[in-house]
């Protein structure tokens, strides 16, 4: 099975009333505990990669991972790069064998980021790539971007279809109250199913994808602060909210911060335990274990894709 775009998993999704994962890799032990999972579960997978993930990582050295993983797995993968900021950073990418690409054009004033993810679709789409554009935009910190909560903003349902149709894009990312990061709602979680449902309406079949839905398992924020950490007041968006999101129009759902709190719970647990531990393997592998139990629990509690590979 080579990589495959996300076409085919978006309409099975979709029709299916279910999400796809979109997990975030960084390193092989992430790689290896995310791709274990989809193979033990039978799931179709996104992986995706940031700026800051090939700038830590190295492109060339991801796309060997994730390709030595497809061989190992023989599942339908997909390679995303995740949020996109220039023309150029999506055209390497392309070039470079990745299979989907976003361009983030949300901090743009409307008319810009048409232009702008339009001439990344032209490219992409000549190239059998697709596209994920962004319209509202979520807040919270990712690499070196820190929105705050006054400049987030939801997406305008009045907006979506002349974004779609002027810019071509195969999916869109939109802002209903998720945010990046460990940090998301000061009280009650809160997502405006409203807004999900009028952009349903508006784009019929048309696949939508959630930012920012890591649901902060309290464990792991205990764990983390039980050995040394001081991690107050992390707070995610519940699972149930995520089931309800995939059952509708949402057919992406992206996960990163989850992964981190599994992997450094794990990592901070080893070494408290075992002081004079100094074998990388001995943390490394238990991290990643730790990482392929959360992602099962994923795909087949939360996304519902489990088995549908
Ligand atoms: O949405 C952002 C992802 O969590 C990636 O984070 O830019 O620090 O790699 P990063
Ligand atoms: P989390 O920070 O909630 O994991 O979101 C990840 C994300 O949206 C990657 O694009
Ligand atoms: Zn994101």
């Amino acid at each position: 099975m080579p990589l495959v775009t996300t076409k085919e998993m978006f309409k099975k999704a979709y029709e299916g009333g279910y999400a796809i994962g979109a997990f975030n890799v960084n390193n092989m032990e992430i790689v290896q505990g995310i791709t274990e999972a989809a193979k033990e579960a039978n799931a179709p997978l996104i992986l995706q990669v940031s700026a800051g993930a090939r700038k830590y990582a190295n492109h060339t050295y991801l796309m060997k991972l994730i390709e030595a993983a497809i061989i190992e797995t023989g599942l339908p993968i997909a390679v995303h790069l995740d949020h996109g900021d220039s023309f150029e950073l999506c055209k390497s990418c392309i070039d470079g064998g990745f299979t989907s690409v976003m361009i983030d054009g949300s901090h743009l004033p409307f008319e810009e980021n048409v232009k702008l993810t339009k001439q990344v679709v032209d490219y992409a789409h000549a190239h059998g790539v697709v596209v994920e554009g962004e319209l509202g935009r979520l807040a919270g910190i990712e690499d070196a971007v820190n929105v705050s909560e006054a400049d987030a903003a939801f997406t305008d349902p009045n907006e979506v279809e002349e974004f779609v149709q002027r810019t071509g894009v195969d999916s869109l990312a939109i802002a209903i109250g998720t945010s990046h990061g460990a940090y998301k709602f000061k009280g009650e979680a809160k997502l405006r199913f409203d807004i999900l449902e009028e952009i349903q309406k508006r784009l019929p079949g048309f696949p939508i994808v959630l930012h920012g839905a890591s649901s902060v398992m309290p464990e792991y924020v205990e764990t983390i602060n039980k050995y040394g950490g001081q991690m107050p007041g992390a707070k995610g968006v519940p699972e149930d909210m995520l089931r309800k999101a995939a059952s509708m129009a949402v057919c992406k759902i992206n996960i990163d911060s989850d992964l981190r709190l599994a992997m450094t719970a794990t990592i901070r647990k080893v070494l408290a335990e075992n002081p004079g531990e100094f074998d990388p393997r001995k943390y490394l592998g238990p991290a990643r274990s730790e990482i392929k139990k959360l992602v099962l629990h994923k795909l087949h509690n939360v996304l519902g894709c489990a088995g549908k590979a």
